[in-house]
């Protein structure tokens, strides 16, 4: 082994290096003449040792050369190579700053929300708040005080889920009435929105849950002119200007006397429609002077103060508005049937 022979060793070396194409093939070389004890250059090195006194010295010199030649070509190859993976990484992730952003696809209110928030809008405007009641809710609360006592009649249309003896998930948003009567004194304008759930087969206009809106009214002097006066202002805020109301007498236990409100037909004008059923006329809700004794037992004073209470449907309302067929649509939350309300 000559100093000759090292520095030719450097040189292929060197060659190999410049044509390593990756970090991988850089260290492949490496090992080849640097590994720690069967590259290459350490294996020639390990006969130094044993040579005479007056070669060693340039064979040392001549190692240690080839060494650092070696090293350094490592090294630049190296940085060479990382410098094109960073190149090629921002290349790769080069935002266009100037390009238009996707849109985003927004989604939107549910229908018997919308109609639940133009709703409550409306009697904003005639200075009602919102308030929300429990969906679990006392017997007491959902019929006893409201006079359907537990083997009235009126329990019959609202089968119920009763989760104890004494605890229902609510079939009616009406018991809101006494708990706010309970939470504030009269003067009191409130309307309940809400989730009520009642043991009904689904079909096209029945739904194991759904929504009510309910509102109360109670004051000195309140007559049944004002809760007239008030559904009128309401019904042309909700369906149009033209629109008018008739009141047919019904019965509520909690309501005294007690009405079923119709409003000319929206889709036809009055003409008579399918909808209508050619009527002329849509029922929306139903309402009344509020029994003495539901304020009474509201903790009102029913010789000072009187009351007016109506309640509707937000869901059946959407399915006349939007001309929804069948009200399951309403809660299959199939995308395709919500996008295109
Ligand atoms: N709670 C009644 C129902 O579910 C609707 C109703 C009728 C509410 C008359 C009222 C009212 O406040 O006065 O059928």
């Amino acid at each position: 082994m000559r100093p000759e022979s090292l520095a030719g060793l450097a040189a292929t070396a060197r060659a190999e290096v410049a044509a390593a194409v990756d970090l991988e093939g850089v260290e492949a070389v490496r090992l080849r003449y640097l590994a720690r004890r069967d590259g290459e250059l350490t294996v020639a090195a390990a006969s130094i040792g044993r040579l005479p006194d007056q070669e060693r010295g340039p064979m040392g010199r001549a190692f240690n050369a080839a060494k650092a030649e070696i090293e350094q070509a490592l090294a630049e190859r190296r940085s060479a190579l990382l410098q094109t993976t960073r190149a090629q990484a921002a290349e790769a992730e080069w935002l266009d700053l100037s390009d238009p952003a996707v849109s985003l696809e927004l989604g939107h209110l549910h229908p018997s929300t919308r109609i639940q928030r133009e709703v409550e809008a409306i009697f904003a405007q005639l200075g009602y708040r919102v308030v929300e009641g429990p969906e679990v809710e006392l017997d007491e609360v959902n019929f006893q005080l409201l006079n359907i006592p537990p083997e009235h009649p009126a329990r019959d249309t609202q089968d119920t889920f009763y989760l104890t003896e004494t605890l229902l998930l609510r079939t009616q948003t009406s018991p809101a009435q006494i708990r706010a009567m309970w939470a504030q004194p009269p003067p009191l304008r409130v309307i309940t929105p809400g989730r009520v759930f009642r043991r009904d087969n689904p079909d096209a206009t029945h739904f194991p849950m759904f929504h009510q809106v309910e509102g109360l009214c109670v004051d000195e002097g309140i007559s049944f002119s004002d809760l007239k006066g008030t559904l009128e202002y309401f019904s042309r805020s909700m369906f149009g200007p033209d629109r008018a109301i008739r009141l047919r007498p019904s019965y509520f236990p909690f309501t005294e006397p007690s009405i079923e409100v119709d409003v000319s037909c929206f889709l036809c004008g009055g003409a008579g429609c399918r909808v209508c059923g050619s009527s002329g006329w849509i029922e929306i809700l139903g309402a009344g002077m509020v029994h003495p004794q539901v304020l009474r037992n509201g903790r009102v004073d029913p010789d000072r103060y009187s009351g007016f209470a109506f309640g509707m449907g937000p869901d059946r309302i959407a399915m006349l508005k939007y001309g929804i067929a069948d009200g399951r649509d309403l809660y299959e939350n199939d995308l395709r049937f919500l996008r295109q309300i």
